[in-house]
């Protein structure tokens, strides 16, 4: 069998020390594979944020390994590490972590930019996912100017245009009415999984679920249970 996309290997994550030592990921492995759509569900609070932190780069963990494809990130250099959050891996942050003094072409482009591509051409690549988000009217203005959904589907359209093998999606739909929210995750699993890449989502969002090829459901800082296809909201 191929290499998973991900491999979480034994990830531990705590804040504060001594008595104020609370564990917010207890020891979580799982794989993720190129083709799925992996949802981690789970309450608020229950690490699922931090537990993709860890495997996407950002957070360094206090215990365990992340592989990557046949790369294990947490024994990579800081530079290894920017790289790869470079060029294998889009985020989308649950408070978005826009610009604001860039407009929304720009702030989509970045990534390209940042590796070196043509300005111009970068700008054109934005805003051709800028529209496939729905947003093409909106290609000149800066983050203030739009609602939270916007500047969400900015976000969704800066994490997709360099088109990582592995994409990450903290909440992706929390600010979206349903039909937007749905259109998107439709277009991700249609257009994006096609070149076989690995998505993982964390949501709430029960009208997302159909979308799922496999949910894993977290409950203080640990994995309780996976459930293989959609489950699906009475
Ligand atoms: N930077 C931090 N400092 C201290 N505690 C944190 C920090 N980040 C997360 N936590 C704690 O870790 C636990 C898990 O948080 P989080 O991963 O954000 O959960 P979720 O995304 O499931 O809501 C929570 O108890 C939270 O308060
Ligand atoms: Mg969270």
């Amino acid at each position: 069998m191929a290499a998973a996309a991900v491999k979480a290997m034994g990830l531990v994550k705590w804040f504060g020390e001594g008595d104020a030592r609370t564990f917010a990921v207890k020891d979580v492995s799982f794989e993720a594979h190129f083709g799925e759509m992996l949802f981690i569900v789970g309450p608020s609070g229950s690490g699922k944020t931090t537990l993709l932190s860890m495997i996407s780069g950002i957070l360094r963990p206090d215990a365990g390994e992340v592989q990557v494809e046949d790369r294990k990130i947490w024994s990579m250099t800081n530079d290894e590490i920017a790289d790869f959050r470079l060029n294998t891996v889009g985020f989308v942050f649950q408070d978005y972590h826009l610009f604001p003094r860039l407009t929304t072409a720009e702030n989509v482009a970045i990534p390209l930019i940042l590796r070196r591509e043509n300005w111009d051409d970068a700008i054109k690549v934005a805003e051709t996912y800028l529209e496939i988000v729905g947003l093409k009217e909106r290609t000149g203005l800066t983050p203030r100017k739009l609602s939270g959904g916007e500047q969400q589907r900015v976000a969704i359209a800066r994490a997709i245009v360099g088109r990582p093998d592995i994409l990450i999606f903290d909440e992706p739909t929390a600010s979206l009415d349903g039909d937007t929210g749905r259109k998107i995750v439709d277009f991700i699993k249609k257009e994006i999984l096609n070149d076989r890449r690995c998505i993982i989502i964390v949501t709430h969002d029960g009208r997302i679920y159909e979308y799922a090829d496999r949910i894993m459901q977290m409950e203080d800082g640990k994995i309780m249970n996976t459930v293989q296809g959609a489950l699906h909201e009475e």
